[in-house]
């Protein structure tokens, strides 16, 4: 019989292995978009508290709700068939249990050991520099509000789909003793870099987003292959970036696992707001700054993200040219962060080996904290970035992060504490190494020096300081864990 470590253990070839009865079994009880994001353009997160519920009521709501949650299978298989004459792929549905839920489940269910997950956001704001939870925004992050107990996704191919789908959920709640805390709803942006180019998805600054994502199916090792070539980065020595990882690095098994193969995995939500132009005119004055003029320009922003906008690493170019952009490729040959700054959004979030000298190329201690990132931009307007220079939004617009991990602490936390807001990293700890600053994206928290990064201008000539931090805004957030189908059909029996 199969093991579930051995499944974990290597990319998952699910076309063929399920086949078999026990792989496809696993996927079976498995919630979808952990494996592979769902790629719907549109959705709906409900959050939703249990407070006053008994066990048995919530056990009951669970049982309900068990079959109107997609399966990994079932969302594999509508992938592939979506090629077919009018059928989109359908709905993908999620359902992720907080803390409170498992505390309101009592004796009918264990608690995932995730000492983060237990303790929730709120309580770690402090060591995530986070604003007080008094401080988020409106909806289900309202001050006295409770922490959301549980989470809803819905994702669907049309904003109205979706509409109807969050209706259709949150009459179904109403009359269950659940209460709606707040819905939150996502809508994917594209933008097309060339003429007759793809339609590349966008986070709200103008960035290609979503382009480097650890694979843990089979199928897209090999479709990433093909895309990339996965021939060695332009830079000739680079060793270039492998997107394979262990599965157990983003499922563990379910602790209320009610057959052997019941796998599960923690889910990260943080509602992060953009100020797009502010963004922008910080980008502008950093390039004056570094004397970047005309299309030279863009590399201010390029350094800030570590991609230009069309996903080019500036690693690996001056300009924006490379279709489609590339993710194979490391830091090798940029050791002084001369090119790709080391407090660039993508250097500090996936070091790609360079996290410290000592560590030996692909690491494993540095691999394992990468996540499954599922985000998607929240504010209802479609973005013309090209026609509203100036005329940016400033808030109400942002990413929703949402993140599947086997560890909340180790990866989650740590890329946001130890890499993102540690102005020591990359660079810093050695006695006369000057602090790399934070992450000018994500980075929070710490004084000013901490938020004044050093900007290369060329070899020889000296770093210039230039603060570039606070355009996102964290405004809620919870950690949840994505029980197996199987938990959620028979908790409380
Ligand atoms: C509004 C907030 C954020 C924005 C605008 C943003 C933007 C981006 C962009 C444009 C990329 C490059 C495209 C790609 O490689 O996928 C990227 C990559 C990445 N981001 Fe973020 N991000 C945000 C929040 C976060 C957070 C909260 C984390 C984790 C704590 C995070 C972790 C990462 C990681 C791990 C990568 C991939 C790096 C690599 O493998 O090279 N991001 N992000």
């Amino acid at each position: 019989m199969a093991q579930l470590d051995a499944i974990l253990r290597s990319p998952i070839r699910w076309m063929d292995q399920a086949k078999d009865a026990e792989i496809r079994s696993f996927l079976d009880d498995l919630q979808a978009n952990i494996l592979k994001g769902h790629g719907r353009h549109f959705t709906g997160n409900i959050f939703i508290s249990l407070e006053g519920m008994g066990e048995a009521a919530v056990a009951a709501l669970l049982r309900d709700l068990s079959g109107y949650v997609t399966s990994a299978l079932q969302q594999l298989r509508t992938a592939r068939s979506s090629a077919g004459p009018g059928f989109d792929g359908g709905p993908v549905r999620c359902l992720l249990l907080g803390a409170g839920a498992y505390r309101a489940l009592g004796q009918l269910a264990a608690m995932p050991g995730d000492a983060a997950f237990q303790a929730g956001m709120r309580a770690r704001q402090a060591m995530l520099a986070d604003p007080p939870a008094n401080a988020w925004g409106e909806g289900a992050w309202r001050p006295g509000n409770p922490a959301p107990d549980a989470m809803l996704l819905l994702a669907n191919s049309s904003f109205d789909a979706v509409t109807r789908d969050l209706e259709a959920a949150e009459g179904w709640l109403d009359g269950t003793g659940a209460r709606v805390l707040g819905v939150e709803r996502g809508r994917a942006q594209f933008r097309q870099f060339r003429p007759g180019g793809p339609q590349e998805g966008v986070e709200h600054f103008g960035y290609v987003d979503g382009r480097s994502q650890p694979l843990f199916l089979a199928e897209d090792l090999e479709r990433e292959e093909a895309a990339s070539g996965q021939e060695p980065a332009p830079t000739g020595a680079d060793r270039g970036f492998d997107p394979a990882f262990p599965p157990s690095q983003f499922i563990l098994a379910d602790p209320n696992a009610r057959h052997p193969l019941a796998a599960g995995s923690y889910f990260v939500f943080r509602k992060l707001e953009q100020r797009v132009r502010a963004f922008k005119q910080q980008e502008a004055a950093l390039a004056e700054a570094l004397g970047l003029t005309g299309a030279d320009a863009e590399r201010a922003g390029a350094m800030v993200v570590g991609r230009f906008e069309d996903g080019t690493p500036v690693v690996l170019s001056d300009d924006a040219t490379a279709a489609p952009p590339p993710n194979n490729f490391s830091y090798a040959n940029d050791p002084q962060g001369m090119r790709c700054p080391f407090q660039s959004h993508i250097r500090k979030t996936n070091p790609r080996g360079e996290s410290t000298p000592k560590l030996p190329p692909g690491a494993p201690e540095e691999r394992s904290h990468i996540m499954a990132r599922r985000g998607i931009p929240f504010g209802d307007a479609v973005r013309d970035f090209e026609a509203e220079e100036g005329q940016e939004p400033e808030g109400e617009v942002g990413l929703l992060f949402m993140a599947y991990m086997a560890s909340i602490v180790g990866q989650f936390e740590f890329t946001q504490q130890a890499w993102a807001n540690n102005p020591r990293f990359l660079r810093g700890l050695a006695a006369g190494e000057a602090p790399t600053g934070i992450d000018p994206v994500i980075g929070q928290g710490g004084d000013q020096a901490a938020r004044t990064q050093d900007w290369p201008v060329g070899e020889g000539k000296p770093m210039v300081p230039f603060a570039f931090a606070d355009f996102v805004r964290m405004q809620g957030g919870e950690y949840f864990f994505a029980p197996s189908r199987s938990f959620l059909r028979e908790v409380g029996l």
